[in-house]
């Protein structure tokens, strides 16, 4: 699907794009694991995440993720969600990218913020105001757009998202159409 099926599905997107409940589904869909980045850190340092940042920081946090990325290597042929934040830095989405498809779970911010405040606890969104989101927002998005995959969630529920996920995939993994060939589909006798 996926190019091939050892190719990861990897969800990225800012807080409140759904990625934990569209990968869920999808990798039921798909008949693969599911794992979270934001799981491998609670489960490795024993606490969860917002007791991570109050306690360590968040650079400890982050340290964390990159450990996380490293043990992805690991993986094949799984759906994989990121938190919020992991794929914003210089070479992370294309280190990603070697790993598999990645799929930029985009959205309207007012929705995003307002999906991210109703579920969780989200240590990135403490005390900040509409403004200083918006920043952080736009400082991540240059990361998200160079996933190979974008779809739009503002008005979708998780299963339409993972419908809209799966076509995608879809037309990735479909071979070209032999007329959008070079040769235009004719076999070349050039031996
Ligand atoms: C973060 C997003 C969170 C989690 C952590 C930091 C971020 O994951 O990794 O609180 O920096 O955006 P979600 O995107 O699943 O909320």
């Amino acid at each position: 699907m996926a190019g091939d099926m050892d190719d990861n599905v990897i969800l990225v997107g800012f807080m409140g794009a759904g990625k934990s409940s569209v990968g869920r589904i999808l990798a039921k869909r798909l008949g693969r694991c599911f794992v979270e980045t934001d799981d491998m850190i609670t489960a490795k340092e024993g606490s969860p995440i917002p007791e991570i940042f109050t306690a360590k920081g968040e650079p400890h946090f982050r340290a964390l993720e990159d450990e996380a990325v490293r043990l992805l290597a690991l993986k094949r042929g799984e759906v994989i969600a990121t938190g919020g934040g992991l794929p914003c830095q210089d070479g992370r989405v294309e280190a990603l990218q070697a790993l598999g498809t990645v799929v930029w779970l985009s959205g309207d911010l007012a929705t995003l913020c307002e999906r991210a405040l109703r579920s969780g606890d989200r240590p990135m969104l403490h005390g900040k105001t509409r403004e200083e989101i918006e920043t952080l927002y736009k400082s991540r998005e240059p990361y998200y757009s160079k996933a190979d995959v974008k779809v739009d969630t503002t008005t979708l529920n998780p299963d339409q998202v993972v419908a809209e996920v799966l076509k995608a995939l879809r037309v990735r993994a479909r071979p070209p159409h032999p007329a959008l060939s070079p040769n235009g589909g004719e076999e070349s006798n050039s031996e």
